[in-house]
């Protein structure tokens, strides 16, 4: 049985997350977990807050707290919203963590030992207005790229080049607004990944199952231009890890710390660890899923995330990791996604436009939102939240085909045969029909979900659905419980057992429906459908049941307005 170790991008600290980040990692890193687990794999599924760097210090500032004070108070509310949307992580770690830090610092070490860092003398943006050198994000400008008017000194949101500082036109300071910068001398450590490209290229070249945005994007940074630049490791800030070999002084490098994207990386290793301290297990136990050379061997090794972050998964934590020259694993396959739209423009943190998470929670259940985005993922291409378009999918897939079958079935149960699954008679034509075409519909389904294709997964499942409803409409116990009471009640019997395995397969998505549907079938039996004849026997009669709440309200046209109108702004 494969071992899956599973990450999703690590989010940025300073905020609430939007839908759309939700969607692009760590939604789909969560579906695929769930999946596996409930395949009866053992996953490690991790995931942290981004804390470094600028964007941290900046969000602090902006709060008035010490920054450290900052990154604790809002790892709580993720972690707390993250439990909200039922995102089922193993641990939820901090890259600002110890492990983090010894890790970041210890990779560094292998590095230079390898010859794999330089160091550099370069100029840098200093603000005369703020007295301090101005890193990566403190820095606004023209991307020279796609001519963005708002691009970051370290990536253009836009077109998702990765920049530095010193390549903006027309640059202001970030904190001040002020354009009054000049370039000064200091020194910075260079990751040397071109000394790395031959390998990294052939890395990707054997790469030929992934998903062409992830290659495609790789490729990119390999080939485009003059190919491969190596990259700064280092940045001129007081907030990160401090710029050590190992756990020696790094001389000349007093006062920096890793750049950002150094270290997030490398907390997808410090957070197994993170995880095994937190839950009392030994080291031996997250090296296990690390360490090719301490049984990681049989590890299977997905990550999630969005497109613009392909780049420093694809080429530099790789280059970091190969770098090293030590037996650490590396990723078996990287799923990206485009971006998700809100009602015609982009969603945005900076601009606080679209729906947050905290939002989403606040007045609908996760289920409701986990449905409609896993379902319009934007796998292929961008795709767009428009209101109408969820109010369609949450009322025409989630109430009236699930819904509608889980509570026809166990009322009409209950108001004919009570609250206990009746005995009847053998299985039918019909029933034979389904169970064929539930089997192959359910294979084709793990088809999907073993390959990551989100969109046709929901769908496969929605089919599925559909079918258990197709049955029930065309055998109609309601009406052949008039003339032949044994016949309706086995048929009764069906519908119930399609319930539980409804509840099995959908939880992925839906995981606090599923729990629902389990609860008023009052059975722990989560078992995977192997075989589907037996599975949709798994309860027997007399077996007691009981007819759940509401499974999913509607939402009305009122709601659906209210809902268009408070979310068309921009949050503060
Ligand atoms: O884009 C982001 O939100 C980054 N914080 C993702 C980092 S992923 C990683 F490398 F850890
Ligand atoms: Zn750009």
């Amino acid at each position: 049985m494969t071992r899956h170790l599973i990450t999703s991008a690590i989010p940025y600290i300073n905020g609430i997350k939007h839908l759309g980040n939700l969607v692009g990692s760590q939604l789909p890193a969560d579906l695929f977990a769930r999946y596996q687990r409930a395949r009866g794999a053992e996953v490690l599924f991790l995931c942290a807050t981004d804390e470094h760097g600028t964007p941290a210090e900046l969000a602090a500032a902006k709060a008035g707290k010490p920054v450290a004070e900052y990154c604790a108070e809002m790892h709580a509310v993720q972690a707390e919203i993250a439990k909200g949307f039922a995102l089922s992580f193993d641990h939820f770690g901090r890259s600002s963590s110890p492990q983090n830090h010894r890790l970041t610092q210890h990779f560094a070490g292998r590095l230079a030992d390898a010859g794999l860092i330089r160091e550099v003398s370069e100029k840098q943006m200093y603000s005369n207005a703020d007295g301090r050198f101005l890193p990566d994000r403190y820095i606004e400008g023209t991307c020279p790229n796609c001519g963005y008017d708002r691009a970051r000194g370290d990536q253009c949101e836009n077109c998702t080049k990765q920049l530095d500082p010193t390549d903006l036109i027309n640059p202001r300071s970030a904190i001040s607004g002020s354009t009054d910068l000049e370039v000064r001398e200091t020194k910075h450590l260079y990751l040397r990944q071109s000394a790395l490209k031959d390998q990294l290229d052939a890395w990707i070249d054997s790469k030929s199952d992934w998903p062409v945005l992830t290659t495609s994007i790789a490729r990119k940074w390999l080939h485009d231009g003059d190919g491969l630049q190596d990259r700064g490791i280092t940045r001129d800030l007081d907030w990160g890890v401090p710029v050590k070999k190992g756990d020696q002084d790094w001389p000349g490098m007093e006062g920096k710390v890793f750049y950002v994207w150094f270290d997030a990386p490398i907390e997808y290793i410090a957070c197994a660890a993170e995880w095994t301290q937190a839950t009392g297990r030994p080291d031996a136990e997250w090296e296990r899923w690390w360490r090719t050379d301490k049984g990681a061997d049989d590890v299977r090794y997905t990550q999630f995330m969005g497109k613009d972050n392909v780049p420093f998964h694809t080429l530099s934590f790789p280059a970091t990791i190969l770098g090293s020259g030590e037996p650490w694993k590396l990723v078996d396959y990287i799923k990206s996604f485009n971006y998700l739209n809100y009602d015609g423009g982009q969603f945005s943190t900076s601009q606080g436009r679209g729906v947050f998470m905290d939002q989403a929670l606040s007045i609908l259940p996760a289920d409701y939102w986990r449905w409609w985005l896993l379902s319009h993922a934007p796998e292929s291409s961008d795709s767009e939240f428009t209101w109408e378009n969820f109010q369609a999918s949450v009322n025409k897939d989630l109430a009236d085909v699930l819904g509608n079958f889980v509570s026809r079935i166990t009322k009409f149960c209950r108001s004919k045969f009570g609250e206990a699954l009746p005995e009847g008679g053998a299985w039918g034509e019909a029933e034979e029909k389904l169970v064929a075409d539930l089997t192959a519909r359910i294979r084709e389904y793990e088809g999907f979900m073993d390959a990551i294709e989100v969109r046709k997964s929901a769908a496969a499942l929605r089919a599925i659905w559909v079918a258990g409803n197709e049955y029930l409409q065309s055998v109609a116990p309601w009406t052949t419980v008039k003339t032949d009471p044994d016949r309706a009640a086995m048929q009764v019997r069906m519908g119930l057992n399609l319930v539980r395995l409804y509840a099995v397969l959908s939880a992925p998505f839906i995981p606090q429906a599923a729990a629902r549907m389990l609860g008023a079938m009052n059975t722990l039996d989560t078992e995977w459908p192997g075989d589907v004849a037996a599975a949709l026997q798994a309860l027997p009669a007399g077996h007691a049941f009981s007819v759940p709440e509401v499974m999913f309200a509607k939402i009305t046209d009122e709601e659906r307005e209210d809902w268009q109108t408070r979310f068309a702004g921009i949050r503060t």
